[in-house]
């Protein structure tokens, strides 16, 4: 196959995709003839593009650079300068129709291609649309046929009117069954686990329910701020750069339904159905719902760091949030009543991503009854003696997860505390785990969806986080701020301390 990157030579080519492809191409993990094809504005030669990915190689792989392993690879890549936004009437793939011909036909490859959109998402409906007047999509390809698959990256629309235009405008040109919406969390390997962790082991599944669990969290915390990104960030914010795809994701991962099979559309239906049971969020509800904050300066280890609006790029009035916390609900039969609560910002104290699952206390008697509470009061209204069981999922860094039980302490009198139990990737598997773009990209070569967003899902998605976006734009008050370094604003904590719970801080 052919894999041609539109936006071969931008930044997340050269930092994940050709690593990820060259790692594929380590472990023998490539089909027999393949070819990967960079196209953009740089006017560079086959050779030029082979130095920006051994540069991008040698920064970003996990594996270093072996030289006769790197001979073969860079003997696969090429280089074609196109201008998607060249004017109307042009034709901006006929070149690059010609040169995939002579590659294909020169590697003997059939001609099952990979066409994969690593442009500014602006230019999403244009390399589409482009793609069907260059006829570089047959409309009904029939079996046997070399297949045409089409990657779209992250933004989908920056909201539910913008990602219709956009998944309409591939509908129009691709099968669903062609199409993969990549949300890199997906292919993690510790979020692959949590299926396994529900579903092949009989101690965890029965208790993922209203009846035994209190609530559950999920942070993902960035310690960077926005970098060198503002040119998009300051258009997106938290909320639509990761709610809307991973966190809801995630949300998804840990609520759904067991699945009758582990196929594509039977995982993405169940996911589905969770995105479809959320409680909107709408009008005066996202007031007390949600919760959103910006970075001010601060210190972020023993750094001293700027506040988000003195940050390169970022507009001087901007009111983009770079925190939110949202207290999402599943009006569901298995999850009614069971608060789950979303986290997400950047300048926090660590990156850390993580599913917390929160079980109920047991009754406040015996072990769990107040200490100095006198026989035969009411003691159903003090603090509990005990803390709660929690199963503590992390997704990155130390991959692995902890559950938290309670046990006695050794000694003559019966005192108890919080031991952890805990599952560390590295130390049970030793060598590092395949990227998550090397997982995808593979699973893009056979076919399998499983792991990428549907359209349904998508457009699901949006549905839930627009109105949150509506409402905060009709709002004009200053933006709470929260500084670098922290948990973000305190009306956080806030958010869980309304009904006594509290962020466990990973
Ligand atoms: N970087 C990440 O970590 C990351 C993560 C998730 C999602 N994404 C998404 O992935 C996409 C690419 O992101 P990026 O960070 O790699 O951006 P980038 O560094 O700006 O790269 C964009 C690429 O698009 C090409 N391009 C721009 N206008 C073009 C045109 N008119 N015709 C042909 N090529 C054009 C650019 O090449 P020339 O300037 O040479 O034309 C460049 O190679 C975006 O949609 C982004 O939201 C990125």
């Amino acid at each position: 196959m052919t894999i041609v990157i539109f936006g071969g030579a931008g930044d997340l080519a050269q930092r994940k995709l050709l690593p990820a492809l060259y790692n594929l191409h380590v472990d023998g993990l490539l089909p027999p003839t393949w070819a990967i094809v960079g196209t953009g504005r740089k006017d560079l030669t086959d050779d030029g593009y082979r130095q920006f990915a051994r540069d991008g190689i040698e920064r970003h792989s996990r594996r270093p650079i072996d030289a006769a392993t790197w001979a073969q690879f860079a003997s696969g890549l090429f280089f074609v300068n196109i201008d998607i936004a060249e004017p109307a009437g042009g034709r901006p793939l006929a070149s690059l129709g010609a040169r995939l011909d002579i590659i294909e036909h020169e590697r003997g490859e059939p001609g099952d291609r990979i066409y994969y959109l690593a442009v500014p998402p602006s230019l999403f409906i244009p390399v589409v649309q482009q793609l069907a007047a260059a006829r570089f999509v047959a409309p009904s390809p029939g079996a046997g046929a070399p297949y045409a698959r089409l990657v779209v990256e992250k933004p989908i629309g920056h909201d539910l009117h913008s990602a219709l235009a956009i998944t309409d405008a591939v509908a129009a040109v691709f099968d669903e069954r062609q199409v993969f919406r990549i949300d890199h969390y997906l292919g993690k390997e510790t979020v692959q686990n949590i299926l396994v962790l529900r579903f092949a082991n009989s101690i965890f599944e029965p208790l993922f329910n209203q009846k035994y669990v209190d609530h559950v969290q999920i942070t993902v915390a960035e310690q960077d701020g926005v970098g060198t990104r503002a040119g998009y960030y300051d258009g997106a914010g938290a909320l639509r750069d990761m709610v809307q795809n991973h966190l809801l994701q995630l949300l998804t991962l840990v609520a759904m339904e067991p699945p009758h099979a582990l196929t594509a559309d039977v995982v993405r239906d169940e996911k589905l159905q969770v995105l479809q049971a959320l409680r909107p969020i709408a009008g005066s509800t996202v007031d007390g719902c949600t919760v959103r904050g910006r970075y001010a300066g601060g210190r972020v280890g023993d750094r001293a760091v700027a506040g988000y609006l003195a940050e390169p790029g970022v507009a001087p009035d901007s009111r983009t949030e770079t925190f939110v916390a949202l207290n999402v609900r599943v009006d569901n039969w298995r999850w009614a009543g069971v608060p789950f609560y979303l986290r997400t910002g950047k300048r926090l104290p660590r990156r850390s991503s993580e599913i917390s699952v929160h079980l109920k206390a047991v009754p406040p008697i015996l072990f769990n009854a107040p200490p100095d509470a006198p026989l035969g009061r009411c003691v159903h209204e003090s603090s509990p003696a005990l803390a709660a069981n929690v199963l503590a999922i992390r997704l990155q860094p130390d991959d692995g997860f902890s559950f938290f039980i309670s046990s006695k302490i050794p000694g003559p009198q019966v005192r108890v505390t919080t031991v952890e139990m805990d599952f560390d990737y590295s130390t049970a598997f030793g060598a590092a785990s395949p990227e998550a773009y090397e997982r995808l990209l593979l699973d893009v070569m056979a076919g399998d969806a499983t792991l990428f967003m549907r359209r349904d899902s998508v457009e699901a998605s949006w549905r839930f986080v627009t109105p949150i976006l509506d409402r905060w734009a009709e709002q004009s008050a200053p933006l709470p701020e929260y500084a670098a370094g922290t948990w973000g604003p305190a009306a956080s904590d806030d958010l869980l301390q309304r009904s006594g719970r509290s962020w466990r801080n990973p």
